[in-house]
């Protein structure tokens, strides 16, 4: 693969990992990712923003060699997390005259995890630019989105603003240039709800910066670049924002049926008044899916099977991820079986101390559900409408 020059003087030279199963062995990675870098030849000096995983270093250095780059001034990293560091070694290796150019917080993180010498460090603030001649990167310090250490870079002239993770996708079809289909849109989400969803609200802050800023183009570093901004802007506009749909995501696990029986029952009745539910199975399916329609659903319903004395793993784990990803949430039930005792609420409860959604009634039952368990569910469901009407 060679360099794709996205305009005169700016390339893209990341790599595709379509291989790749699982991000930060937390993730799912349905069609893998990408890691780009960017370089950007000025009529003085040169830089390469941001690099790639350590296992595509040996690929990245054939593409610059390929390109005949035989000098390159400045490594530009916006965060340190490897799959935008990971091959800073390897390139001062290869260009022992490169500084590495970021901020305090990049650098004690590149300094520790990769070993790379203080001294090869030019340390920028907010607002610090570098001149590479007839071009001028511009640095912004971006806070969280995604660690504490993220920046943007801004090459000033061309109006391209280099945004490290935040508009990311792991996103594999196609061009380097964003293609702006749906599968584009659902996989953005994906990435905002596994990624960007714990830091909403300093996207959203980052979105109202970037629209004063007025880029051309938006150059994340992974997935496609946008040469229409307002396309990734409006739709983060709209997951950061506090509007929740009129939807129910129900994570369910169940042994012997009972608790299906229940959530496709409580289902059905939801449906039947006018709200959206997602019914997912926690052991057949992605839960990138799940995380998808958590970032706007109003309300949780977790059906859970008795493991034991407590509730099945699964929904114990779900629990804690949603925890800790932090969708809008507004309330949440948990509804289940067990056989012959334990707590099956307990534990669950016990994992929202991020997010605090209000809590409903349960319907917790012994065995295959009956009369009266079904007319719980249908108290549940009357609830859940009259709670969502203001939602509809
Ligand atoms: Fe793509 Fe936070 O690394």
């Amino acid at each position: 693969m060679k360099m794709t020059e996205l305009a005169p003087n700016i390339f893209a030279c990341g790599e595709k990992d379509k291989d790749r199963k699982m991000f930060d062995q937390l993730i799912p990675l349905p069609e893998g990712t990408t890691y780009n870098s960017y370089f950007v030849k000025g009529s003085e000096k040169s830089a390469l923003i941001d690099t790639v995983y350590p296992p595509k270093v040996d690929l990245l250095l054939d593409k610059i060699e390929e390109a005949n780059i035989e000098k390159i001034d400045y490594i530009i990293s916006n965060h340190a997390e490897q799959d935008h560091s990971g091959a800073i070694p390897a390139l001062l290796e290869r260009f022992p005259d490169a500084m590495v150019v970021t901020n305090e917080r990049v650098k004690d993180n590149v300094v520790s995890m990769l070993h790379v010498p203080e001294d090869k460090f030019i340390i920028v603030k907010d607002g610090d630019s570098i001149s590479l001649g007839d071009k001028t990167l511009e640095f912004i310090l971006a806070p969280f989105v995604h660690w504490p250490d993220t920046m943007f870079t801004y090459l000033v002239e061309d109006k391209y603003l280099f945004t490290c993770d935040l508009f990311g996708a792991h996103y594999t079809t196609g061009d380097v240039w964003a293609d702006y289909s749906d599968a584009l849109l659902n996989s953005a989400k994906r990435y905002y709800a596994e990624i960007m969803m714990p830091f909403r609200s300093f996207a959203a802050k980052y979105c109202k910066k970037i629209r004063e800023i007025d880029p051309n183009v938006i150059l994340p570093s992974h997935g496609p670049v946008y040469d229409k901004p307002e396309y990734i802007l409006d739709a983060y506009d709209d997951w950061t924002s506090d509007r929740v749909k009129n939807k129910v995501i129900m994570p369910y696990v169940s042994m012997y049926d009972s608790t299906k029986i229940m959530a496709e029952y409580l289902t059905e009745k939801l449906e039947e008044k006018g709200v959206e539910v997602v019914l997912w199975d926690l052991i057949e399916g992605d839960t990138g899916e799940l995380l998808i329609d958590a970032v706007d659903a109003a309300t949780m319903v977790i059906g859970v099977s008795m493991v034991l004395s407590g509730p099945h793993p699964s929904a114990v784990y779900a629990s804690y991820l949603l925890n800790a990803l932090k969708p809008k949430l507004k309330y949440y039930s948990i509804i289940g079986s067990y056989g012959w005792g334990g707590n099956l609420t307990k534990v669950i409860e016990n994992m929202f101390t991020i997010i605090k959604p209000e809590k409903l009634e349960y319907v917790i039952i012994k065995g295959r559900p009956k009369g009266d368990d079904f007319a719980k569910l249908d108290a549940l469901a009357n609830e859940i409408a009259q709670k969502h009407e203001a939602f509809a």
